[in-house]
């Protein structure tokens, strides 16, 4: 898994790197161009921040034998200073440069007004082939704050405001009481908050109406090339109203570090375009009896975007919606159309195909005709067409004189290339004027982070107990992006087996003794979201009874069936339904969590009367070292068993190696 991680670093890092900056950016303050007195010195230097130098455009022709990047603090330079790294972090003797921009940074946490001079420094010769200087009073670029939010209404308040970088706001201990009906982040030009302003998503990306917020302190990016250099206020403002909730001014041109963030190109929009959140563009025409339907999105590559109309007018619903899933496989763009009977993912159940299903499985027709898919620079671009009104007397119809109710999601598509739970969906429905006049423009570039982000994941869980004889395996939700998806690298459902009280735990067990699990994953077959017998599989994934024949052939099941006289596997264990749940929580918010404990604190359990099943199994000598324990009828809802000979010494180096690979984990993600 660590290895599966690192290629993904890699990946991303390389993803950055093709990134082409499209615009005029602000790069910090500059300390002027190098005076240039040989070897064809030149280039602009920029304080970034404290610590860190940026040279555009550098120019050195190389042809010096001793050349370093050389900095100090006597009056002029000379043999008194240090070396700097070279952009790779090396302190190698200079090589030609032609036009490249480098970030050098200071070595031991010296800063920039430790020093009065930058130069290109031959140290045998000791001659200065180019150098610029750093002003008395130099003042380098550093976060700024600014004061609190000024409360007008709605309980809206906060701690002093940071601007952290040209595109990025820290808003420490905010607090608003939600009750307004329209109101978003907004940020503009002029004297005081307007409705001529431009809403930024929130904390999250969203651009819903904001939810209540209780001293929580959260960051905001502007969006596409805006800076705050481009802005006078943000506002907590209500739109319809035209109230204004609370805000702060924002200084002129403030003294802050530029932003981490690239801006990408613009998408070309097809006609209108709705910015539906910061990751995701919706871009449309209507022509004839046909639409065409672009989504632009800047996503994983196995992700998907879903688009369509809501099961509800008023609210954003699943049940009864009718959407397309779109993704793109290798280079093959897919928009898929889905009906969706229940929130699970697509199962059989009792012959009949429940959840998340392609129409064609329950009997409609899929009559999205994809035009063009593309993946460039971590943004997935997918047009399709549809027949307003579809052949599929099943599908809704887009209403070209009404407003249509429509709802998004991105998720993860599983290995089967089914739709995984959704990360991101709407908290209202998306009321769709079709034919909007004037046209329609919302959206703006999208950003993309030079310098990956850190993203932390819970804890794994470990049992590692060689009095363990007994486990109690019930159900639970899978808790974000830091639960199972963080942890195991894998979509999910939305369900996780909890083994003893712990959301995925990884068990260590012993060949030879007979392990008992008290089992409460639901035992009514027809419901597709709440029937879980407990296997034990040789493969990661599970679902085995979804899997096509061929994969089903490949797969051992240790624990958990018994066979028909046609050699089906029956399971055997499932029991009444224990679940946690919460009421009336914000799925989104899970990735506030800092802890699995904190999590779990969140949830309340509710069991259905009855005895557990009970399964007995005895792991020996023909079970792999490492197996996995899952639901018999879905994908991704368990995780590792590791199967020994004997604890010992073994536990420790278990747990180093577990350990290790939990640094591994500290994924580091474009989100
Ligand atoms: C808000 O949270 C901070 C810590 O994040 C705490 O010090 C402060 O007391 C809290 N304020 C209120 C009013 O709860
Ligand atoms: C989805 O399937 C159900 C049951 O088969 C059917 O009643 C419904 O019309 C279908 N909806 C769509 C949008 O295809
Ligand atoms: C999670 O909460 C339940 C009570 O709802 C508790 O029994 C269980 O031990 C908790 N798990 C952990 C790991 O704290
Ligand atoms: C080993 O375990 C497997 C799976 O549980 C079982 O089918 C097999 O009979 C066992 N073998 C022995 C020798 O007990």
């Amino acid at each position: 898994m660590c290895l599966m991680l690192m290629t993904r670093l890699l990946y991303l890092i390389i993803l950055f790197e093709s990134n082409v900056i499209s615009v005029e950016v602000y790069k910090g303050k500059s300390l002027g161009t190098l005076n240039s007195y040989h070897h064809q010195v030149g280039g602009e230097v920029f304080a970034v921040n404290e610590f860190t130098l940026l040279i555009t455009d550098f120019t050195f022709d190389g042809s010096a034998n001793d050349a370093f990047f050389w900095a100090g603090a006597s009056s002029r330079p000379g043999p008194q200073g240090f070396i700097l790294a070279n952009e790779y972090g090396r302190t190698d003797v200079l090589k030609r440069y032609l036009g490249k921009e480098l970030k050098l940074i200071l070595p031991d946490n010296k800063k920039l007004t430790d020093i009065n001079w930058f130069a290109i420094y031959d140290l045998s010769k000791n001659i200065a082939f180019g150098d610029v200087y750093v002003p008395e009073d130099f003042e380098p670029p550093v976060k700024q704050i600014i004061g609190d939010l000024t409360t007008k209404s709605h309980g809206v308040s906060s701690g002093p405001i940071e601007i952290l970088d040209s595109k990025t706001i820290k808003i420490p201990m905010f607090s608003y009481n939600g009750a307004g009906k329209d109101t978003y982040f907004i940020v503009g030009n002029g004297p005081q908050p307007s409705a001529k302003g431009q809403k930024i998503p929130d904390e999250s990306g969203y651009l819903d109406n904001l939810r209540t917020y209780l001293n929580e302190t959260i960051i905001l990016e502007l969006v596409g090339d805006t800076t705050v250099f481009d802005i006078n206020w943000l506002s907590v403002y209500d739109l319809k109203t035209k109230e204004n909730y609370g805000w702060v001014l924002i200084p002129d041109e403030p003294n802050v570090p530029p932003s981490l963030q690239n801006v990408a190109d613009k998408v070309e929009n097809i006609m209108h375009c709705v910015q539906l959140h910061k990751k995701l563009q919706l871009s449309w025409q209507v022509f004839g009896p046909q639409i065409t339907i672009r989504l632009a999105g800047q996503i994983e590559a196995d992700n998907y975007m879903a688009f369509g109309f809501s099961g509800s007018e008023e609210a954003p619903q699943m049940l009864g919606s009718d959407i397309a899933i779109t993704y793109i496989d290798g280079f093959r763009g897919h928009a898929i159309d889905y009906n969706i009977t229940d929130k699970s993912p697509c199962v059989k159940v009792l012959g009949q195909y429940k959840g998340v299903c392609q129409d064609i499985l329950v009997g409609g027709l899929d009559d999205n005709q994809v035009h063009t898919a593309s993946r460039e620079n971590g943004i997935n671009i997918i047009t399709y067409r549809r027949n307003l009104l579809s052949y599929d007397i099943g599908d809704k119809e887009f209403k070209t004189n009404a407003l249509n109710s429509m709802i998004w999601a991105i998720g993860r598509m599983n290995h089967q290339k089914e739709p995984g739970i959704h990360d991101y969906f709407p908290r209202s429905v998306l009321k769709l004027d079709l034919d909007p006049k004037p046209p329609i423009d919302t959206c703006y570039p999208f950003t993309v982070n030079t310098e990956p982000l850190k993203r932390d994941v819970w804890e794994q869980p470990k049992i590692i107990d060689s009095n363990l004889r007994m486990m109690t395996a019930t159900l639970g939700p899978s808790g974000g992006k830091k639960g199972f998806q963080g942890l195991t690298g894998m979509p999910s459902p939305g369900l996780a087996w909890y083994i003893n009280g712990y959301m995925i735990p990884e068990i260590w067990l012993k060949r030879g003794i007979t392990y008992v699990v008290y089992i409460y994953g639901g035992n009514n077959p027809h419901s597709s979201q709440y029937y879980h017998p407990f296997v034990i599989t040789d493969e990661p994934n599970g679902g085995y009874d979804g899997m096509t024949d061929n994969a089903q052939k490949h797969t051992r099941i240790l624990a958990g069936v018994q066979y028909t006289l046609r050699r089906q596997a029956r399971p055997t264990s499932a029991g009444p339904l224990c679940l946690r749940e919460r009421k009336g929580f914000d799925r989104r918010l899970d990735d506030n969590f800092l802890s699995f404990k904190e999590f779990n604190r969140s949830l309340d359990m509710r069991c259905e009367q009855g005895d557990p099943a009970i399964l007995e199994f005895k792991p020996n000598s023909s079970w792999p070292d490492i197996v996995y324990y899952h639901s018999f009828v879905q994908n991704n809802m368990g995780w590792k068993l590791h199967i020994v000979d004997k604890y010992s010494t073994g536990r420790s180096s278990a747990a180093q190696i577990q350990f290790n690979c939990f640094l591994g984990i500290l994924i580091y993600l474009i989100l």
